[in-house]
């Protein structure tokens, strides 16, 4: 069984971006949720190698992207060179984070699993946004699929989300959509953005 940075490499690795299944060309929803957020200095969690990144950067927003696969970050420093930050971590893990404005993860948290990797996330989450600022969140949602890449996966909605985060935040958007994969396979979300109170 290979570790999840040997998993994640290895998809970066084997396979073509626009090939993989969370591959989107544009990221409408994305955007207009953190469109939504005050503030420009921005963390993407889980970030692979995603053309968000390209439309942030677009849009001035100041990006530090997260990953714990070192190939998705050689491939996006390809593209982003020193225009953005890069952080190579398990975000199950504790880390030590400056802060930013806004927390954006696209299916990162439906990999973890247990409560406790979910509950560091939360930690670290809360370690690097203060009050005021913000979380979008985008979850595959319990009505959709239970596998992505290979890998078992925690789905979400609203309410499991609210659970989760606690009474430190506060859920002001909330939008139900599908994504379909570069195979024609239906992937519902949820995506949401809280405000830390
Ligand atoms: C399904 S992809 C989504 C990528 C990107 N957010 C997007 O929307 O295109 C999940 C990403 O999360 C990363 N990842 C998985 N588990 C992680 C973890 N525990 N900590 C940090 N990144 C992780 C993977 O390397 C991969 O880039």
């Amino acid at each position: 069984m290979p570790s999840d940075l040997d998993h994640w490499n290895n998809a970066y690795s084997s396979t073509d971006a626009t090939k993989l299944g969370w591959y989107q060309k544009e990221h409408a929803v994305s955007m207009d949720l953190i469109s939504y957020c005050d503030g420009k200095n921005l963390i993407d969690v889980g970030a692979g190698t995603t053309t968000l990144i390209d439309s942030l950067v677009n849009d001035n927003y100041d990006v530090t992207v997260l990953d714990i696969s070192s190939e998705a970050l050689r491939l996006l420093s390809k593209r982003h060179g020193d225009n953005i930050k890069y952080l190579q971590a398990d975000i199950s893990q504790p880390i030590k984070l400056p802060k930013f404005d806004i927390w954006h993860d696209r299916a990162v948290l439906h990999f973890l699993l247990k409560q406790s990797e979910r509950e560091t996330y939360v930690s670290n989450l809360e370690s690097c946004i203060s009050s005021g600022g913000y979380a979008v969140i985008e979850s595959f949602s319990k009505d959709g699929a239970k596998v992505c890449c290979g890998l078992d996966l925690h789905t979400h909605d609203e309410d499991s989300l609210v659970e989760l985060l606690g009474e430190n935040w506060l859920l002001v958007e909330s939008i139900r959509h599908i994504h379909i994969n570069p195979f024609g396979g239906e992937r519902p979300y949820v995506s949401t953005v809280f405000k830390r109170k």
